[in-house]
């Protein structure tokens, strides 16, 4: 039986080595199959909730993707607005209402802690597709099978992620997951008030992780392989004043990526809102385009079809 069949995916945290590896293989063989045959019949005949209380174009159109790519059916609900939970009722009864239609539950929500709130009040899997500020685990999974599909080992990588750090889930779920290999270095670079927040930071270093953490990009660059940009999280700011000041604060240009190495690699989970600018697009260095989209429609096939299919 395989490690991931029949449980939630909530956080990095819920990772090691092996099981990061099982999701790496399967994800893998999905991109086989998707340009091979574009699906295959693996969940026929299991139904996926997608339940979407906050804003999203890509976590929730790859889900979708992946359970039709796997011959699966979906029920979608992206405007929470339409369902019940207007009428006021709880997150733990809205999750149990879909798990009796469906096989499996991906929930993104606006508050931290509620993918475990709604994973404990089910018997079938859930998958955390966003809580709040706090973790973004399946993104985390395809920015890390990105990494991997462009360098030949993870350990001795420096890794700088740029932006909103403090509010940025995908930054809290794939700090967590990179620290499963202490040899990398973390550059942490935003402005004072969007630093790391320090539980986080003092987990990376009790890992033996070594971090560094500042304002200036252009100090860290020359010697980056993976540069991971975040947009400033506008939606989690209780004054808009400081968002506008700071949502500009990191601008990647061409000028700018001089420094950066021919190797290193550009990457970021999308939406951007002007932190990296249109004409780095084609700069070979850069995979949020060309990559890391596709790549999380292959990881979500392999996660749903490992918390689905016991042998696969
Ligand atoms: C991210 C998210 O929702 O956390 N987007 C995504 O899932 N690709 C990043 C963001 O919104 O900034």
């Amino acid at each position: 039986m395989n490690a991931l069949f029949g449980e939630d995916i909530l956080t990095a945290e819920q990772f090691d080595k092996k099981t990061v590896d099982l999701v790496m293989k399967i994800a893998r063989k999905m991109q086989k199959i998707v340009e091979k045959k574009g699906s295959s019949d693996l969940l026929k005949g299991k139904l996926m909730t997608a339940l979407f209380y906050e804003p999203s174009s890509r976590t929730y159109a790859s889900f979708i993707s992946a359970m039709q790519r796997l011959g699966g059916g979906i029920i979608p609900i992206q405007g929470v607005q339409f369902s019940s939970v207007t009428k006021g009722e709880t997150l733990a009864d809205t999750v149990r209402t879909f798990e009796s239609y469906s096989d499996v539950v991906v929930l993104r929500h606006p508050e931290v802690g509620s993918a475990k709130i709604a994973a404990d009040s089910m018997v079938k899997p859930l998958i955390n597709a966003g809580d709040g500020v706090g973790e973004h685990p399946t993104q985390a999974l395809l920015d890390f099978f990105t990494i991997q599909n462009n360098f030949s080992k993870i350990d001795g990588l420096h890794v700088t992620m740029v932006g909103d750090l403090l509010n940025g889930r995908t930054i809290h779920s794939l700090s967590k997951l990179l620290s499963l290999y202490p040899k990398i270095h973390y550059n942490f670079i935003s402005p004072d008030i969007l630093r790391l927040p320090d539980s986080l930071k003092k987990m990376i270093q009790k890992k033996g992780v070594s971090l560094f953490e500042g304002d200036r990009l252009e100090e860290v660059l020359p010697t980056t392989d993976v540069l991971y940009v975040t947009r400033v999280q506008k939606e989690r700011f209780s004054d808009l004043d400081t968002y506008e000041k700071l949502k500009h604060h990191y601008v990647i240009t061409p000028t700018l990526l001089r420094d950066l190495k021919k190797k290193s690699i550009i990457m970021h989970p999308l939406p951007r809102v002007g932190e990296i600018s249109p004409e780095v697009d084609t700069d070979k260095r850069a995979l949020y385009i060309s990559e890391q989209m596709k790549n999380g429609m292959y990881v979500r096939m392999a996660l749903l079809a490992l918390v689905l299919k016991k042998d696969i």
